[in-house]
């Protein structure tokens, strides 16, 4: 994703894109000291809105996860929604499209602590499409980085700072030819992927691992177990995974807002199954698609339809 389009909203107020700038000295830039989220909107042709996927659900998380490194947020849940649907507004993307909210600690200084530490928030978003290709099945290997843990820096909290574990994770992969990572925990346990939650299929069964092993707590993870239960009457075990577990599972597939549902066809470059993308992913992964771009009555409370101005026809 980058931008040089549209709007930021940046210390209180709407400003173009470019005007959305920090100092060189601001704490979070040098000690990682920032909470942020990501969320998609999908763009509906046919029903000319922008359909905004657990927009509540994201700002819920956010609010907690600031809580957690001590940065106060000067709105609640409902006015960062409202901001957002504001800053959408404005910048009239009439496609697919990526919020970015981040608060952080915005004090010029050199020196960690944070007591004392003032808070920014900034939101913004871009046109964005897939972050991995959700059709061919990715080929993914096992990192030789470990996750980092809840008592280092807490992974569920989706803090800057962890964000170079993740670099790390997936530039490791990139550059020996993978799509992807898996990540697992210091002892030794499947996490997630490098910014995906991770399920596999055993038995006919959705297996994804705990909220204990260091994985952020997904919105998509969540929302994927909720369709698999309800259109597809599989349940899912959160519990912890074995690393061999990968080797011999039916299907695996990786989730989040920016993956969305992406199958995996192979692991360290074993198969996965018989190497095709497999049913439960293929499945699921249509059900979600439909269900993001306001195709499924049912899941109607998971989105925010947004209207979007048509931009003004300029006569010659
Ligand atoms: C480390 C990590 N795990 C999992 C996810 C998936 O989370 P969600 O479904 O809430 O986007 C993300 C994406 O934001 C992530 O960065």
């Amino acid at each position: 994703m980058s931008s040089t389009r549209g709007y930021a909203y940046f210390q209180g107020d709407f400003v173009p894109f470019e005007d959305a700038n920090v100092s060189v000295m601001t704490h979070a830039l040098s000690y990682g000291t920032g909470v942020f989220e990501g969320i998609r909107g999908y763009w509906n042709p046919s029903h000319e809105k922008l359909y905004v996927v657990k927009l509540r659900e994201h700002f819920l998380r956010f609010i907690q996860n600031t809580r957690m490194m001590s940065i106060v947020v000067p709105h609640s849940v409902e006015e960062l929604c409202n901001i957002t649907l504001e800053l959408l507004r404005l910048d009239g993307f009439r496609e697919d499209t990526y919020i970015r909210p981040l608060a952080y600690k915005s004090s010029l200084q050199i020196g960690v602590s944070m007591e004392g530490v003032s808070d920014g928030l900034t939101i913004f978003a871009a046109p964005f499409g897939n972050y991995v290709d959700i059709d061919r099945g990715l080929a993914v290997c096992v990192s030789s980085w470990r996750r980092t843990s809840d008592n280092a820096i807490p992974p569920r909290a989706k803090v800057t700072g962890n964000y170079a574990n993740t670099a790390l994770i997936k530039n490791e992969a990139v550059v020996n030819g993978y799509d992807e990572a898996i990540v697992l925990t210091e002892q030794g346990y499947v996490a997630e992927g490098s910014a995906e939650n991770l399920f596999l299929v055993r038995d006919g069964q959705l297996v994804t691992p705990s909220v204990a092993d260091n994985i952020l707590e997904g919105i998509t993870r969540r929302a994927v177990s909720e369709l698999a239960e309800r259109e597809l009457g599989i349940p899912t075990v959160s519990r912890t995974v074995a690393r061999s577990e990968l080797y011999v599972a039916e299907e695996i597939f990786l989730t989040g807002t920016g993956a969305q549902i992406a199958p995996v066809t192979s692991v360290d470059r074993r198969t996965v199954g018989n190497g095709d993308v497999g049913p439960i992913a293929s499945r699921l992964q249509q059900l979600y698609l439909d269900v993001v771009r306001g195709k499924h009555p049912d899941y109607a409370d998971w989105l925010t339809p947004l209207e979007l101005a048509r931009p003004a026809v300029v006569n010659a």
